[in-house]
């Protein structure tokens, strides 16, 4: 489905119907066809929100600088264009940082909050001069260095890998730089966990080479009603790596909402 919202076009999905409406943010690179096997096997009962972030998947790039506000913005008005007042938000990676920043803006709209593999701190000195060489990269050779060097880091299922590395690589240049922008211009989130008083569920995975499994328990210990989910054998993508122990997971979350709203 496509929908014009905040001036592009922008490409979603809705599975199902009832219960507390819940999002499932992407990744970095990545568009929302990674939710989709866990979302039909697991959370069939409930209205599941697909949303491609602005400059992936089929909705529109934005030339420029996509700030985690700015793709917390598009999803706040694609909730008030279905009429969904408040959902339960959930994001893996650079889609928790999307959570975080939808948190920070839009408390109001928020019911619950998953944070799939993601971290709330701001990228370190280091981390934000690696983003702008990857965007000099992307710049001169397209998605393809991309690709290369981030589908092995996100699991060592090989087969995963490879599907990985051909989604990332059919990723559009311009959507990638702007991400990276984005991200690189982040600020740290971590003070306004103890904030976030709805119910959290924090996911880790146990051999994520990219998200320290300590630093994803912190998360979940500073937030007043976080739970931890460390997913065994696990690395980057708990959504296609152990679809079952996520799913369980997310259902539990939804559940506790559900607790909260009679
Ligand atoms: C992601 O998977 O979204 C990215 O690896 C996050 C990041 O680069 O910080």
């Amino acid at each position: 489905m496509k929908a014009n919202i905040n001036g592009i076009q922008f490409g979603y999905e809705v599975f199902g119907q009832g219960g507390a409406p819940i999002v499932l943010i992407h990744g970095f690179g990545l568009n929302r066809k990674i939710w989709i096997p866990m979302a039909a096997e697991h959370l069939s009962s409930h209205k599941v929100i697909l949303p491609d972030l602005r400059g992936h998947g089929e909705s529109d790039v934005f030339e420029g600088t996509s700030l985690m506000s700015t793709l917390a913005e598009d999803l706040v008005n694609l909730l008030e264009y279905m009429g969904v007042k408040k959902a339960i938000v959930c994001g893996h990676s650079m889609g928790g940082y999307v959570t975080l920043a939808f948190a920070r803006h839009y408390p109001q709209r928020l019911s619950g909050m998953g944070l799939i593999t993601t971290r709330a701190e701001a990228d370190t000195e280091e981390g934000r001069a690696g983003r702008y060489e990857m965007v000099e990269k992307v710049q001169k050779q397209g998605a393809a260095p991309l690709a290369d060097s981030l589908a092995p880091r996100l699991t060592k299922d090989e087969s995963l890998v490879r599907e990985m590395r051909a989604m990332l690589a059919e990723a559009s240049p311009a959507g990638i730089i702007s991400a990276l922008k984005g991200m690189a211009a982040r600020p740290d989130r971590s003070n306004m966990l103890p904030e976030i008083a709805v119910p959290a569920l924090v996911v880790a995975g146990v051999q994520d080479q990219i998200i320290d499994l300590g630093d994803a328990k912190e998360m979940a210990d500073a937030l007043p009603d976080g739970s931890f989910l460390p997913i065994p054998e696990v690395g980057h993508l708990p959504m296609l790596e152990s679809p079952e122990a996520l799913g369980k997971g997310l259902l539990t979350l939804i559940r506790r909402v559900e607790a909260l709203e009679g």
